[in-house]
């Protein structure tokens, strides 16, 4: 590091390459960017630069770049995984986007917008849907988390199903290299076979291979309808078979299915003012799903159809519809208070797993008889998107557990978890990234090719180690 050891001339220095970017350095102003929102990690840093052009972004990597000052790219700080927490050092800058929150341009004959780095999630879904359009990206913490930082981890959420997740929903990228270079590709066009896909690879790199400042993103026609249920089912294997049956009614048409044990929904009840179980709490498993189409078309009808079927079956024991949008909003309300709920219910484990669709019911079954039998005095809160295979398999001590004891647990939770989810030919991290929390899990379950290849892009863009240092993997 060659910023000069003198603090007052490092800091000096450092607000002259900020130029008109403001950077705060009091020790009240930088201390909300310096822990995540799970308070897993504090750190410390050199300061916190808000940038609000490209240009002036450009000045502060080079300045960085050129004294290997390490740079933490942060977002709406949501990260579950200590993503865009400097580390202890003090030597680290941090880089807020949130000034940089233009809504560049929407185009909704080509169904298209370019946004900047630091809007709201929220306010991209607001200004697609003035624009006569629907952004799909949905995650219970709209409201806080930036486009960039959506980007920056391939952010899954509630409609993966039908549109995919982050990098799916991407058509360019605009991003300044470590170096300072403005990597420029905000082509809106869905098809462009020229040579590797760069902003793909930017694209959940975490921060680690440069700063993304505005993406164009893919837009659809306004949704004009929607169909919600909560249904109870005897068990996984039925509501996997469920989901197909649903896919098999309703097409494309089906953009949500999420698992719910009685478990969470018993935690959302109690600890989210408001919140009421549709369908009480005698089942082991709950099932929330949703249908919606660009037409006016009688989707009730459908689902309910299909979902009459299943229960002549018994693969669906009871449902209801939501009648009216007031009843949908409290379906979805309940499902996105499960973390918050976790979080006022006491000390946990979580977990951020997929498996093939088709393992989730025998995955489910041996994780949970691991759980049981290895954590007698926890509480399984299995939770999240099964229609793409992916589970919060969170562990919660519901009865008070010392945090010494927690920590004891932990690596010997995530182990058996992880290994079963390697057996099952899953993944460790399906939608929050690796930050620092998976960085020993990522070396553990990828293999050396991938790792070494990995490594290698990383030397190629940032040679010098700034970006995001710690992150996804130890500096080499
Ligand atoms: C969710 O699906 O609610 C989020 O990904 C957060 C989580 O519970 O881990
Ligand atoms: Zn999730």
């Amino acid at each position: 590091l060659s910023v000069p050891t003198d603090a007052g001339a490092a800091l000096a220095a450092l607000r002259r390459a900020c130029g008109a970017a403001p950077l705060l350095t009091g020790v009240d102003e930088v201390a909300p960017y310096l822990s995540d929102h799970r308070h897993l990690y504090r750190g410390q840093a050199l300061g916190v630069a808000l940038p609000d052009t490209v240009a002036q972004l450009s000045e502060i990597l080079a300045w960085c770049n050129a004294r290997g000052v390490g740079v933490v790219p942060q977002g709406g700080n949501t990260s579950y995984c200590g993503g865009a927490t400097p580390d202890e050092s003090g030597t680290q800058l941090v880089i807020g986007l949130a000034r940089m929150n233009r809504i560049r341009a929407i185009d909704a004959a080509n169904l298209s917008m370019t946004v900047e780095a630091g809007c709201l999630l929220a306010s991209v879904q607001q200004a697609a849907a003035e624009a006569g359009c629907y952004f799909p990206l949905e995650l219970g913490s709209a409201g806080s988390c930036q486009i960039g930082g959506n980007l920056s981890t391939n952010a899954g959420g509630l409609n993966v199903l039908r549109f995919g997740m982050a990098r799916d929903l991407t058509l360019g990228i605009e991003a300044v290299l470590p170096d300072g270079r403005v990597f420029q590709r905000l082509r809106a066009l869905r098809k462009d076979n020229t040579g590797y896909d760069l902003k793909a690879l930017l694209i959940g790199a975490e921060g680690t291979l440069g700063i993304i400042t505005a993406a164009t993103l893919k837009l659809w026609p306004a949704i004009r309808t929607t169909a919600t249920a909560f249904l109870a089912v005897p068990d996984v294997s039925a509501a996997i078979a469920v989901l197909a049956q649903l896919r098999g009614a309703a097409g494309e048409r089906l953009n949500s299915f999420e698992l719910l044990p009685r478990a969470a929904i018993e935690l959302a009840c109690r600890h989210i003012p408001g919140t009421r179980a549709p369908l009480g709490l005698s089942n082991e498993w709950y099932v929330l799903c949703e249908l919606s189409s660009f037409v006016d078309e009688p989707l009730d009808e459908l689902l309910q159809q299909a979902l009459t079927r299943a229960i002549s079956t018994g693969q669906v024991l009871d449902a209801t519809l939501a009648a009216n949008e007031g009843q949908r909003l409290a379906f979805w309300a309940l499902r996105e208070g499960i973390p918050t709920a976790q979080r006022r219910a006491g000390l946990g484990v979580k977990h951020d797993i997929s498996v093939p669709v088709s393992a989730l019911p025998a995955f489910v079954a041996e994780a949970s008889a691991w759980v049981r039998r290895a954590v007698p005095d926890g509480t399984l809160v299995a939770y999240g998107h099964a229609g793409d295979g992916n589970l919060h398999f969170n562990v919660n001590w519901l009865d008070g557990a010392d945090a010494q004891h927690v920590a004891t647990q932990e690596p010997v939770i995530r182990r058996a978890i992880h290994d079963l989810v390697a057996a099952h030919g899953g993944s460790i991290s399906a939608e929050h990234g690796i930050g620092q929390l998976k960085v020993d899990e990522l070396r553990r379950y990828t293999s050396a090719v991938e790792l070494g290849t990995m490594r290698a892009i990383k030397r190629a863009l940032d040679p010098k180690g700034i970006m995001n240092p710690g992150k996804i993997f130890t500096p080499s």
